[in-house]
């Protein structure tokens, strides 16, 4: 993608064919001489001068090679939250400014550990050093800078963003009118549920709703996209990065979201749409239907997730299903940006836990309390097809799983079988039934208490 939008004319892609050399010192004191070595050598070449020059062709990182390089060293070595948000919220003006520490002034009382290990109370309005340029330089050294696969996809991901700025401008221009046409008396009132309010005036679809942000359609060069809006964009670069981080180590992987731009600044990612849908919405059929062989390239696709060291997060709100292409994860990170102390899940556990994703269609049959008898059988067919996938599940990962991963992994999915089973046995059963919605109502009932209060106050 970013290749095909940088090189535009010949002149442009025989520039681009310039040997990278040193790229190391570029981004500190050097990068007047740098800029004006490359200056020189795109005269040269727009001259014919420079065939094939030496080895040592300086090239001047663009802006986002070197948010890529701080992004990464941020998000995996800098152990604060604090630290990493200041990072990750002034990136432009800390990848473009001179390598230097970055410090900054805490603006409320923070708890940090001294070098002993030690929990101190720093006051508001203390100087601190978030990251230092010598870490900064020892990152890079340590894994052969921009030739590091997380900053070298970093850095695509942030190029590419360019491509898509009109069209994300003019989603948040209708995301501000939309919000500013909410506050109108006129509106404050309308009883509409507020996605088909934003939908219906801004004229682009959400297609869900997340912890941190909201996600929207976009069609660009008539394929569709899904766009991360950060709810507040001023607070949440380092939250873009997290969802960053976990795709850039699948980059064309099968089965795996895949980002293909994103900005700190704006506080969007724009990733491809998998095929199908949220697991939480097949229906019966649709469930029966999955194939054995896609239930094994589930399970293939978490090994590679282990093997890579990305997080899984296993709500059926993350993964999507279509008939054909099985099973696409999204929301995926990186574990070595979830800090020192994280101890990286096991296959077994990992494999283990998906079976809640196909147990609990989307988390809709989790609470009995208030339920009625249509509900109790209407959600029987849906257990019945959870289950069947659930041992299928089992026969695969007994196939593909051994020793102590198998062992954790069964220990899991059997006893969401278990579970699974009471509730194909429990929704069969007239007398449970009845019992549970008696149970139930009886909850519901307001009762008075000595202070004059009924539970009824609890649900005005
Ligand atoms: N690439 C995508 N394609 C389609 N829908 C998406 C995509 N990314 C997110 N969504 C939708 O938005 C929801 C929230 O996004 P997600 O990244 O999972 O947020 P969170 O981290 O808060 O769980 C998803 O459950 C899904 O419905
Ligand atoms: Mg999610």
């Amino acid at each position: 993608m970013a290749e095909e939008t940088g090189a535009s004319t010949p002149k442009q892609a025989e520039i681009q064919k310039v040997p990278d050399g040193i790229v190391k010192d570029i981004s500190g004191p050097n990068i007047a001489k740098a800029i004006s070595d490359r200056l020189t050598d795109l005269r040269d070449l727009a001259d014919g001068k420079l065939v094939e020059k030496d080895q040592i062709v300086t090239r001047p990182k663009a802006p986002e090679d070197i948010q890529a390089q701080v992004a990464a060293f941020t998000a995996e070595t800098v152990g604060d939250d604090y630290d990493k948000d200041h990072i990750f919220n002034n990136i432009g003006d800390i990848a473009s400014g001179r390598l230097v520490d970055v410090k900054r002034v805490t603006n409320s009382h923070e708890y940090h550990t001294d070098e002993n290990g030690t929990q101190i109370k720093v006051p508001e309005g203390t100087e601190r050093t978030a990251a230092t340029a010598e870490e900064y330089l020892k990152f890079l050294r340590s894994v052969d800078g921009s030739k590091y696969e997380p900053i070298q996809g970093r850095a695509d991901i942030l190029r590419a963003y360019s491509h898509f700025e009109p069209t994300i401008a003019r989603l948040k221009d209708e995301l501000d009118r939309v919000a500013a046409l909410s506050k109108d008396p006129a509106f404050v009132h309308a009883d509409v549920p507020a996605d088909d309010f934003v939908q219906g005036f801004s004229g682009f679809e959400i297609l869900g709703r997340g912890s941190s942000a909201h996600v929207f359609k976009i069609t660009e060069d008539d394929k569709n996209y899904a766009v991360r809006v950060l709810r507040d964009p001023s607070k949440g670069a380092e939250t873009i990065d997290r969802y960053v981080g976990g795709t850039v180590l699948v980059k064309g992987v099968s089965h795996f979201e895949q980002i293909v731009a994103a900005s700190y600044k704006d506080g969007v990612t724009i990733a491809e749409i998998p095929p199908g849908k949220e697991v939480g919405g097949l229906t019966v059929e649709e469930t029966y239907n999955v194939s054995d062989e896609q239930l094994g390239e589930l399970v293939d696709t978490l090994i590679i997730a282990r093997e890579r060291g990305i997080g899984v997060d296993p709500k059926p709100s993350n993964f999507f299903y279509d008939p054909e292409d099985g099973y696409t994860i999204i929301d995926i990170d990186s574990d070595k940006e979830r800090g020192k102390d994280h101890i990286p899940e096991g296959l077994g556990s990992v494999v283990g836990q998906v079976a809640d994703m196909i147990a609990n269609r989307g988390f809709y049959t989790g609470d009995n309390s208030f339920k009625s008898t249509t509900d109790f059988a209407n959600d029987l067919p849906f257990v019945k097809a959870q289950l069947n996938v659930l041992k299928r599940y089992k026969a695969v990962v007994e196939r593909k799983l051994d020793g102590d991963e198998l062992q954790a992994a069964l220990k899991k999915i059997d006893r969401d079988i278990v579970t699974e089973q009471t509730c194909v046995d429990n929704y069969s059963d007239p007398q449970w039934v009845a019992h549970t919605i008696a149970q139930g109502e009886e909850w519901m009932r307001p009762k008075a208490d000595p202070e004059g209060w009924t539970d009824d106050d609890n649900f005005v």
